[in-house]
């Protein structure tokens, strides 16, 4: 079985085609570069840039996997959260492919893409712990089955990933900020400045960005400018080793929840973009061997925005049975565990 899989939920337009025995056929991602001089993503922009490059980005993953429309059993989209112009952009495209061939049309939750990656490349049985942290969004979930999710925490304010951003912003690194923080931090001093640790010590799994962002900016307003290279990967060292015990320290709490509501869980995952940290990834590995579970996230480049994603969620819902209507409406929100409150 083949699905063709659609994202635009953002500033990738990419789109992929992966198969049920986890072949990935091909995948192509055009990353918008309209995006840089304003450090951020601009809505409109990025919609426009969707509708002049999702054809040509379909066509190429279509030419690279070898296939045609016909040989597809299901086309994907996602369906939303994200910016709605993006979503409206991949969800027609998507229903006009799978009107025009008659296949079956599937509305992915962008985050149930991410939460499901890592099982494109490993056998991980449900239940398991998902750490979902991205641009837009920083979650922690149980992962019980296709469709089934329930959230054990989420932040109460930034995402971890806009929060690497705007600490980049500040520093004037560049966008998107993660993998320049990254970079940075591989010659930094973690140690040499104090800075907070978020909702450490307290109960529960929700978490919070938004103090440490203010506590750098802070810190920057303190050094006489410009600032030495040095200094800046010193900054981004600190920043990014607060966020990891941050994340860290939740999830312990996370870990107990689930081990006691599902003993036979195995496994810790992570998805989106900041899971593509190496240092994240080496800690969130730390933390499953101490707790005897097993640490899965996907490879580097499907941990940002793609279409395998979305491709892979869509397979995983086709073969549920789970396939939607041509009147299904791109959804600007769309919590993952609907009785989550916030
Ligand atoms: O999943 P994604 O591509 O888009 C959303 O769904 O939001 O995530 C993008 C986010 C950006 O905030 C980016 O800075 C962050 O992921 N990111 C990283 C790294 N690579 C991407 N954050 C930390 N370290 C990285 N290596
Ligand atoms: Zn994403």
């Amino acid at each position: 079985m083949l699905v063709l899989g659609i994202e635009s939920s953002c500033d990738e337009t990419a789109a992929a085609v992966v198969s049920d025995d986890k072949t990935l056929l091909s995948s192509v991602v055009y990353s918008q570069a309209e995006h840089k001089a304003f450090g951020g993503v601009v809505p409109e922009v990025a919609a426009r840039a969707h509708l002049d490059k999702v054809d040509f980005i379909v066509a190429q993953a279509m030419q690279k996997a070898g296939v045609t429309f016909k040989d597809l059993d299901a086309v994907a989209a996602s369906g939303g959260p994200g910016l709605i112009g993006g979503v409206i952009v991949g969800v027609m495209t998507a229903k006009a492919i799978a009107a025009v061939h008659k296949k079956p049309f599937i509305a992915v939750n962008h985050l149930e893409a991410h939460a499901l990656t890592a099982r494109l490349n490993n056998d991980i049985a449900f239940p398991y712990l998902l750490l979902l942290t991205s641009g837009g969004h920083c979650q922690i979930l149980t992962v019980e089955a296709v469709g089934k999710y329930k959230r054990l925490g989420a932040t109460i304010d930034d995402a971890a990933g806009e929060a690497f951003d705007k600490v980049a912003k500040m520093l004037d690194l560049g966008y998107p900020g993660g993998p320049l923080i990254e970079q940075y931090a591989l010659n930094g001093n973690d140690k040499r400045f104090d800075l907070p640790r978020p909702m450490i010590g307290k109960a529960g799994c929700d978490m919070s960005f938004s103090g440490l962002k203010t506590a750098v900016r802070r810190l920057i307003e303190e050094f006489e400018k410009p600032l030495t290279q040095q200094d800046k990967a010193d900054i981004c060292a600190c920043f990014q080793t607060a966020v990891l015990e941050s994340l860290c320290a939740r999830l312990k709490n996370a870990v107990r929840i689930f081990q006691k509501d599902h003993p036979t869980g195995k496994s810790l995952v992570a998805g989106g973009g900041v899971a593509a940290n190496t240092a994240l990834r080496t800690a969130l590995n730390a933390l499953a061997v101490k707790k005897k579970l097993t640490f899965y996230a996907p490879p580097l480049n499907l941990c940002t925005d793609n279409g395998a994603m979305v491709a892979w969620a869509g397979m995983e819902r086709f073969k549920a049975g789970l396939t939607d209507s041509l009147d299904f409406s791109p959804r600007p929100r769309w919590p993952l565990d609907p009785t989550a409150k916030r």
